[in-house]
């Protein structure tokens, strides 16, 4: 995958030189480019931001210096800015960080993992200039997206939430791949609780059934803390939750969380108590 970052501030993606993702950068697993978008300005003054037309508060991102950028990254990718017939089939995807974007979750990442280029405009003061995104659909698949429901000084953190949550679903980046089945949000579930030695800590002990070497009792109660845990922290991932297929025993564990299952789906008893 070839991933490229358009920022006024580069050195805010310091971090995409280390750890699991600096090291998929040096195994050539990952290509990241970080580009400065005053290096696409004219202007003595490098100048990348400009009063907003109707008035309000804030600066508004030019658009030439990011046509500029976004061109020349397309050429550099390959892709094909023209329309003609070359380069690859498929436009790059254009992030854009906003809050004002689409919610980004496990399952876009694991959509966009399967991307050959993606490009990550930063946007900083109120924002880009609309118009960029308008043009650039003709080069790119353009996808604003947010981290969630709160504002940040521009799209550099995303940026750096995003690009390890995709990179480390790339082939090759994370050692045991089975260690991105069983996480938080792969199920549609949050994880179960984990515990290492010593089996008893400060009076606290280890629950029993991890000791017992049970590997179908360890599984069931792994999965029965994820739902417990689901439900008491994020009772909104349950709604979208496929319980069409669940055995007896996952039935009756949310039953006692307060739930039952109708056409495939769990619903919460009104008063949250067991069934009659
Ligand atoms: N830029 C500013 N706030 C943001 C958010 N919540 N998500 C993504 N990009 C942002």
């Amino acid at each position: 995958m070839r991933i490229d970052v358009v920022s006024i501030f580069p050195e805010y993606l310091a971090p995409l030189e280390l750890s699991l993702i600096g090291k998929a950068r040096q195994d050539g697993l990952l290509e990241l480019n970080v580009h400065d978008l005053r290096t696409f300005t004219t202007d003595k003054h490098r100048t990348v931001d400009d009063t907003p037309y109707g008035g309000g508060a804030g600066m508004v991102m030019k658009p030439e210096p990011w046509a500029q950028a976004l061109e020349s990254i397309a050429a550099a990718g390959g892709a094909d800015t023209e329309g003609g017939s070359h380069g690859p089939t498929k436009k790059p995807v254009l992030i854009v960080p906003s809050p004002a974007g689409e919610r980004f979750n496990q399952a876009l990442a694991c959509e966009l993992a399967e991307e050959e280029q993606l490009v990550f405009a930063c946007g900083r003061y109120e924002g880009i200039d609309e118009r960029v995104m308008e043009w650039a659909a003709g080069h790119f698949t353009v996808r604003p997206l947010s981290l969630g429901d709160y504002v940040l000084n521009g799209g550099e953190v995303a940026v750096l939430a995003m690009v390890e949550a995709i990179g480390r679903l790339l082939p090759g980046v994370v050692g045991n791949p089975e260690s991105l089945v069983e996480e938080s949000h792969s199920d549609g579930l949050l994880e179960y609780p984990v515990y290492t030695k010593p089996s008893s800590w400060r009076d606290r002990e280890v629950p029993a059934v991890l000791l017992s070497g049970n590997h179908g009792k360890i599984a069931q109660w792994r999965r029965h803390e994820q739902f417990r845990r689901t439900a008491e922290r994020r009772p909104d991932l349950l709604e979208e939750f496929d319980a069409g297929n669940l055995s007896r025993a996952d039935r009756a564990a949310f039953g006692e969380l307060g739930y039952d299952v109708v056409d495939g789906r769990l619903r919460r008893r009104p008063d949250g108590g067991l069934p009659d």
